[in-house]
């Protein structure tokens, strides 16, 4: 019936219309019967009330009629319910591993992104975890959320239906930086994914993705929970060292120990919350690298 972006929005979609039409036309029957009623049996137009005696089957039609219609919106509820926990077995799964404040996306190569891409027309698995606190994952617009959970895996499914960009949210309070626990579906073709999903290579901005640095550093000199690293390599900045302010260049070695030990010298103005995050020497130097020519 309803035609959305994905088979999960059309059958909550359809569940939704079908209870809200039943509900509509039972308020306009019973407010009109009501009303009807009202003006048929007032006082003026009826001075003498007459005595009511029991009908069986008006009884009988007004328990059967309505048990009938909750068993029926129940039964619509169950059945998209049943449909929207199995995923099948063919689906291709992809990880999603939330933390405090970003989401990580990893598929069966091994590679990762920061937004979710997707095929069009192919059922998709998301297993869901959480590395610190329970966060929820949420498309509006395919109608799916589930909660992220430390120690446990959930999962969603869902086909898309059209190629398209959709908002994701964390939809569960999680500390500051919860309503900047965004990003995106991006639902393409299949031709366009393949392509996408071939392209491999650690360099440093994927790295920051992966290791969820961009959850809290904007790349474009947005301020997040964290200082932007746009331009940062250079810079003056001003730091809290052991409580004492000091102004430093960031330069290579300030930037090596920012990574390795986020809470040596704490840049003024910003909240002393990054965790360590651990990396091979390799990828500490695709890091520098990339940071060293991000203007
Ligand atoms: Cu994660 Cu709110």
């Amino acid at each position: 019936m309803f035609l959305g972006p994905s088979n999960t929005a059309d059958k909550v979609q359809d569940a939704f219309l079908i209870t809200v039409i039943a509900c509509v036309i039972l308020l306009v029957l019973v407010t009109g019967v009501m009303v009807f009623f009202l003006m048929r049996y007032s006082r003026k137009r009826h001075p003498v009330p007459e005595e009511v005696h029991e009908s069986v089957a008006l009884e009988i039609a007004w328990t059967v009629i309505p048990t009938v219609l909750v068993l029926a919106m129940f039964y619509l509820g169950w059945a998209d319910f049943a449909y929207l926990r199995n995923p099948p077995p063919n689906a291709m799964t992809i990880e999603v591993t939330a933390r405090q404040w970003s989401w990580t996306f990893q598929y069966d190569n091994g590679k990762k992104s920061e937004d979710l891409r997707v095929p069009v027309g192919e059922p998709v698995k998301l297993v869901l975890s959480s590395e610190d606190v329970i966060h929820g994952f949420y498309i509006p617009a395919y109608r799916i959320k589930e909660d992220t959970v430390p120690g446990l895996k959930t999962y969603l499914w869902f086909v898309a239906n059209e190629e398209g960009t959709y908002d994701i949210f964390c939809s569960e309070y999680c500390g500051t930086g919860h309503s900047r626990m965004l990003t995106r579906l991006v639902s393409m073709s299949r031709a366009d994914f393949e392509q996408w999903y071939g392209e491999t290579g650690a360099d440093g901005s994927a790295l920051l993705v992966a290791k969820g640095c961009t959850g809290c550093h904007s790349l474009d000199g947005t301020r997040k929970v964290g200082p932007s690293l746009k331009g940062v390599f250079g810079r003056k900045v001003a730091v809290l060292t052991n409580g004492a302010e000091r102004t430093i260049i960031a330069d290579e070695d300030y930037l090596k120990r920012s990574i390795l030990h986020p809470e040596a010298d704490v840049v003024k103005g910003y909240p002393p919350l990054m965790p360590v995050i651990p990396v091979t020497p390799e990828e500490l130097g695709a890091i520098l690298d990339y940071l060293r020519a991000l203007r």
